[in-house]
């Protein structure tokens, strides 16, 4: 409740671009000019530069920052933090405490950033890094689902905010001419029957210096000439997320994820199980598979692994 009422104080501040009055304020949200003088003291803690005059309160300037108030509809459920050592341990945390379905946990740098396959996940500031708890009431076999969900939701949110030819790599790397711009990370606690719940771990390149980056990645920063607006790519990754969530069991997911695909119709080299599978990518299976040719024509259904384009 109180970030929501500090988001409507946000807006009405922007909406009118100018001075408004206390008494507007508490007129419009319903609450006392004492409680709108605290959410503004409480703001300004926050980094935000309000002036106060007689005639009332001016917006100078917002902090970069991922705060619940910039972000509406998850204002209720999200837990921003400067720094963590990682945003999946915070969120397992919650999770055990009872947090609710759709928490999610938003850093603005992590220490120990947690990648795929033990990796370390580089996570300076200027980047977006949350993890998002689901309960998706469904059965475990549809799990690796919920990462090809995550992995169209960021794309589709790349796509639709910057006109970036944003593509799949299999299992869920996001990449953008070849290069990586998003990883996701999936911890998952379930019983033979139903899954207690998923900790989806996204991590964006979002502002950071291309001098910052591994080989191989980029970042939206580096391939629009511009910073972007994180809060807006933040809200439409989830917006697109709930969207998509509806599609979990559906065909039309996996179709999603093929249309956006830069693995099938490729040359692969896929180390499994510390096995290694070369082929080419011919499709995936219900549950995210990757189907590969390999070259004597057998077919491999890989569930996981590492997977590098020929
Ligand atoms: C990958 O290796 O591609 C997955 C990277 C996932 C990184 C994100 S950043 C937010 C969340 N917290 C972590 O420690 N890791 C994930």
């Amino acid at each position: 409740m109180v970030n929501k009422i500090k988001g409507e104080i946000l807006r009405a501040l922007r909406a009118s671009g100018d001075y408004v009055s206390g008494e507007v304020l508490s007129k419009e949200l319903g609450i006392s000019r004492v409680s709108i003088w605290k959410h503004l003291r409480r703001l300004m803690q926050h980094g935000y530069v309000i002036e106060s005059s007689p005639i009332g309160y001016r917006l100078i300037s917002s902090p970069d920052l991922l705060l619940p108030y910039e972000l509406p509809g998850w204002e209720h459920k999200l837990y921003h933090f400067a720094e963590v050592d990682s945003t999946m341990g915070v969120a397992k945390e919650l999770v055990k405490k009872g947090a609710e379905e759709g928490t999610i946990v938003v850093t603005e740098c992590q220490a120990c950033g947690k990648g795929r396959l033990s990796r370390e996940w580089f996570s300076p500031k200027g980047g977006i890094y949350f993890t998002l708890s689901l309960k998706p009431k469904i059965s475990p076999v549809y799990a690796p689902r919920v990462n090809l969900m995550a992995s169209v939701a960021v794309t589709k949110a790349i796509r639709g905010l910057f006109g970036l030819a944003a593509e799949l790599k299999w299992p869920n790397d996001v990449l953008i001419e070849g290069r990586k711009v998003c990883g996701i990370l999936a911890e998952m606690e379930a019983e033979m029957d139903a899954i207690n719940f998923v900790n989806l771990g996204i991590g964006i390149n979002a502002n950071f210096p291309i001098s910052q980056y591994e080989e191989g990645a980029t970042s939206l920063k580096e391939e629009l000439g511009k910073e972007i607006v994180r809060k807006e790519l933040l809200s439409s990754v989830l917006r697109e997320m709930t969207k998509q969530q509806a599609l979990l069991t559906k065909a039309d997911l996996l179709e999603e994820w093929k249309s956006l695909s830069a693995t099938l119709n490729r040359d692969v080299r896929v180390v499994s199980l510390g096995e290694e599978v070369t082929g080419k990518a011919i499709d995936i299976d219900s549950n995210g598979a990757l189907i590969l040719k390999c070259p004597d024509n057998s077919l491999r259904n890989i569930i996981a692994g590492d997977c590098f384009h020929l």
